[in-house]
């Protein structure tokens, strides 16, 4: 039978009430589907901080290591710095597990009343590809004279072309298995040295890919394009930062960030792929019952596809669109009055 080890880190805030519902309805597919899901909770995050100093334990990235996927919540705490937390657990999880590609799918789902009054799914129906190692995030900087008037802060952006590379070479390949359009996003009129060699490296690939239409635009364009003409998008690829910043763009052309999923994968495979809501841990209605699980059981459907399980992974997402489409079964971010475990329950239901 097909076995599969997925490591669970709830994490913070809704993380904790969000990912329960997702650990269910992998559980459920596995009794439908017919094959085995073991799972095995770390209790990281920033309670742990408080109580050990630390995220994560210090051998934590080799006690993953062995899984198949990893199921994280949402890491952050206004008692904690957010820069501390998230460099101690999720940043460090993709780069040093070199999860290169940061894949964020944003469809409007039939039923979900879009801020773009008069679209519909047929309008929204894209896929960021987001440079998740490198780039902006690379960590690489420093502060001399702390604290005095002479301060100097420096983060420095770090674009390598084998880096840009791959993840432009995953965008092509994945834009072939869909409506072969590519938007490429950089800001190469104001960043002469590692937007430049983006573009550069967009051209030359796209030489190999003349099937593939490119469609190269400045991150400023790309906002404006995203909200006034979201029809014109199919694969999405884009720096760290800057892919970022739009899949909360995309999260709002899809209603609510409780709809956002994301996959963070190494497409060789060597480690084991992290699966995420885009949305962090919302310390605004934390506690209160209401966050929206969708975004994870998305997540847990994007899973399901990398460990090859294609029809369970179908099958959560037809789930998840039945039921947006029941305003009686939306969470109060898109407009209903649905508990979180309301809303899961129902999902689970339609997937029995
Ligand atoms: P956020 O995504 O937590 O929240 C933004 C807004 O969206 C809030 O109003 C929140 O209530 C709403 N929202 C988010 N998810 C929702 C859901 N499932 N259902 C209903 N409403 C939802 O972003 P923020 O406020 O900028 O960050 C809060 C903390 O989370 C910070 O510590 C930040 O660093 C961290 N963060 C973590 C991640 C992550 O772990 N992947 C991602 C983003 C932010
Ligand atoms: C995301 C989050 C993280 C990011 C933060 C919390 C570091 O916003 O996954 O979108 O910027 O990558
Ligand atoms: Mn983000």
């Amino acid at each position: 039978m097909r076995n599969y080890r997925v490591a669970v880190i709830p994490g913070d805030g809704i993380g904790q009430e969000v990912v329960p519902e997702g650990v269910r309805v992998l559980e459920a597919c596995a009794r439908r589907f017919g094959f085995q899901v073991h799972t095995e909770e770390f209790p990281w995050g920033c309670g742990y901080y408080l109580q050990h100093g630390r995220m994560m334990p210090p051998d934590g990235l080799d006690r993953l290591r062995g899984f198949d996927a990893i199921l994280l919540g949402a890491v952050g705490d206004p008692r904690v710095p957010d820069h501390v937390s998230l460099w101690g657990l999720l940043l460090q999880i993709r780069k040093r597990f070199d999860l290169y590609v940061n894949l964020r799918p944003v469809r409007l789902l039939e039923g979900v009343r879009g801020p773009l009054s008069g679209r519909g799914p047929g309008d929204v129906d894209m896929v960021f590809v987001r440079e998740n190692t490198e780039g902006e995030y690379a960590g690489v900087g420093g502060r001399v004279a702390e604290g005095t008037a002479e301060e100097v802060a420096l983060q420095t952006s770090v674009y390598t072309r084998r880096g840009t590379e791959r993840v432009l070479r995953y965008a092509f390949e994945l834009a072939r298995r869909r409506r072969r359009r590519l938007a490429s996003v950089t800001k190469s009129n104001a960043l002469q040295y590692t937007a430049v060699l983006w573009d550069e490296v967009t051209e030359a690939l796209s030489r190999e890919y003349p099937d593939v239409e490119v469609w190269k635009l400045h991150v400023d364009a790309a906002a404006y394009h995203l909200v006034l003409n979201p029809q014109r998008f199919d694969v999405v690829v884009g720096s760290n930062l800057y892919a970022d910043i739009l899949t909360d763009l995309g999260a709002a052309l899809q209603g609510s960030l409780g709809l956002a999923a994301s996959a963070n994968l190494d497409p060789s495979r060597r480690s084991p792929a992290l699966f995420e809501p885009v949305h962090g841990s919302a310390p605004d209605i934390a506690g209160k019952g209401i966050a929206n699980p969708l975004a994870t059981i998305w997540s847990v459907s994007l899973m399901l596809d990398y460990l090859g399980e294609e029809e369970a992974a179908a099958a959560v997402l037809e789930a998840v669109q039945a039921v947006v489409r029941d305003p009686r079964l939306r969470t109060p971010d898109l407009g209903g009055s649905a508990t979180t475990q309301q809303t899961a329950a129902a999902v689970l239901e339609v997937l029995r």
